[in-house]
């Protein structure tokens, strides 16, 4: 395949570290991926250090409302929650990868239910279980009604500050990683620098030597001007380890939430999400308020109409949406009542009324918004990259279990699953300290001005809806930014830097995919083509040059992965 090469940045712009410290093992995220790493990984190594850009509870984790998905009921099995990972990841799953999922998920609940997570119970005792899009079976178990990733993230907090031998550092954005020379000759992970928002000894730029460094960053929501993520999420765990060598797969699969709430055409930022759970409790979509004569139209789309795969249900929404002339389309659940809202989601509630609308008379404005990125850092099974040392798990891996097309609330579950995998190996594989060898990559820094252009050029052309003549522009676009250097060195440089270059990357991708499958969706490409698109998209980078290969699928896995529509 030929490749597409654009310079960015080899490494980012920054003052050479003042200060260094030392752990066998650092993380770099704090949601339920790094979390649980770090408290399996202080049970076998010396020194786990957390690195976290913002506060602790800043991640994703923290937003996730609909739950976590695991074959928990009497009914369930692993194969059937296998199944519907498949068919919503429309051919490009890693079939051993889902099989890991869906076969360790039922013991990596419990074992967050042991650690102290309060999941919500039925009137019987038993753990309540819901439905999401795509899964044919209850298997979502949630907390707080609709607010599990945040009870999540508690019992998680708590269980680290009760593990005194495990250091935090907050407000620490991971600038790059540090390489040097294994046992082998090849390069090999030694640490990172860290730029600290601190006080005293800590703060500015410093260096964590490390012999292992594993990577639970989260995503890049913030690329596109409307995501349900978090400002945090701005791809600098997906950048960095690009610019160390390390492979980004499955790019061009970023998952557009079907219905966020549509707060108008100037919003940008973090949106606030309508949970899929909403529709699993029985709220449908319309395309009109009712004295307009608004229909549903999710019926006959999918044979599980509003309850259809995310990517079947947002193409549904964008089609109506063009169809109508409108900015969104509208979310019915006026008929759960009062009591079932404040009961079942609360948070969702409080949150739209904050915004004017009342779910139990009114119907909600929603429409598709960037929510997840199914691609990322090319990991094998236990969480390892390409380069020697560097682990990745959670949002900012690709393990393959996601495919084109992420199935509802696998998310948590996969970052639970992949970091205990992680923490297995870690012990045997760490080598003895190696030094930090000179960076010889070509430093650059892109102006943090170009943010909103940026967005706005990812959003346009590159969003739910892409094609030949906006992917082409989308890149000329990019690379003009790219030539906008930074005359500020700090932090909104570096995630600006961060962002380009995984755009630059995403676009590429995108570009390269002719077909439709999952959540990409090209308007001149309409149907999936298994004959020459089985496979995935690869991205690498060589001192700031980026290539992009395809890499066909083996035909093993090919077999039981349907289409979702
Ligand atoms: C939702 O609650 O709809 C989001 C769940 C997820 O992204 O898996």
């Amino acid at each position: 395949m030929s490749a597409a090469t654009r310079r960015l940045p080899g490494r980012l712009t920054a003052p050479e570290p003042g200060w260094t410290i030392r752990a066998d093992v650092v993380i770099v995220g704090s949601g339920i991926a790094g979390l649980t790493a770090a408290l399996r990984l202080r049970e076998s190594v010396d020194s786990v250090l957390v690195v976290t850009k913002d506060v602790l509870n800043a991640g994703s984790t923290q937003w996730a409302q609909g739950g976590i998905a695991a074959a928990l009921g009497p009914e369930d099995t692993p194969a059937q929650h296998e199944h519907d990972t498949l068919v919503a990841g429309a051919g490009a799953c890693d079939l051993d990868a889902v099989r890991v999922l869906v076969g360790e998920g039922p013991d990596a609940v419990h074992e967050l239910i042991a650690l102290g997570t309060r999941f919500d119970h039925d009137e019987h005792g038993a753990l309540s279980l819901t439905r999401e899009g795509g899964h044919h079976r209850d298997r979502i178990a949630h907390a707080g009604g609709d607010a599990t990733g945040a009870e999540i993230q508690r019992a998680l907090i708590a269980a680290i500050q009760a593990a005194p031998d495990i250091e935090v550092i907050e407000h620490a954005l991971a600038v790059d990683l540090l390489l040097g020379h294994g046992s082998d000759g090849r390069d090999r992970v030694a640490g990172l620098t860290l730029h600290v928002m601190g006080e005293g000894q800590r703060d500015g730029v410093g260096a964590v030597d490390a012999r292992a460094v594993v990577l639970a960053a989260g995503g890049l929501g913030q690329v596109f001007s409307q995501t349900t993520n978090p400002a945090v999420s701005t791809g600098d765990g997906m950048a960095l380890a690009l610019r160390a060598g390390a492979t980004l797969r499955d790019l061009e699969f970023v998952q557009f939430h079907p219905t966020v709430m549509y707060l108008g055409p100037d919003s940008r930022g973090q949106q606030p999400l309508i949970s899929e759970a909403v529709r699993g409790e029985g709220a449908f979509l319309v395309d009109g308020l009712p004295e307009e004569g608004g229909v549903r139209f999710m019926t006959g789309v999918h044979e599980l109409a509003d309850l259809a795969p995310r990517d079947v249900v947002a193409k549904a929404i964008m089609r109506r949406m063009i169809e109508t002339g409108r900015p969104h389309m509208w979310l019915d659940a006026r008929h759960l009542g009062g009591e079932f809202w404040e009961r079942r989601f609360p948070t969702i509630l409080a949150t739209a009324r904050s915004h004017g609308i009342d779910p139990v008379t009114e119907l909600i404005p929603v429409a598709p918004a960037c929510h997840y990125a199914s691609g990322g850092v090319r990991t094998d099974l236990q969480g390892r990259t390409d380069v020697p040392g560097l682990y990745a798990t959670g949002e900012v891996a690709c393990s393959g279990v996601h495919g084109a097309n992420r199935l509802a609330s696998n998310s948590l579950l996969e970052g639970l699953v992949f970091s205990r995998r992680i923490a297995t190996v870690i012990p045997d594989e760490i080598e003895p300290w190696v030094a930090p060898a000179a960076d010889r990559r070509t430093e650059g820094l892109v102006d943090a001005d170009v943010r909103r252009e940026l967005q706005e050029t990812m959003t346009s052309r590159v969003g739910v809806l892409r094609s030949a003549p906006g992917l082409s522009e989308a890149e000329v676009l990019l690379e003009k930014l790219a030539a906008r250097s930074a005359d500020l060195v700090d932090q909104a440089s570096w995630e600006t830097t961060n962002l380009l270059t995984v755009s630059t990357a995403l676009a590429a991708a995108a570009s390269l995919r002719e077909e439709t499958r999952g959540s990409h969706w090209r308007e001149d490409f309409p149907v999936r083509d298994d004959d020459t698109w089985a496979g995935h998209f690869d991205v690498t980078m060589d001192d700031g040059a980026l290539a992009v290969g395809f890499a066909p699928m083996p035909a093993t896995d090919r077999a039981p992965q349907e289409d979702a529509r």
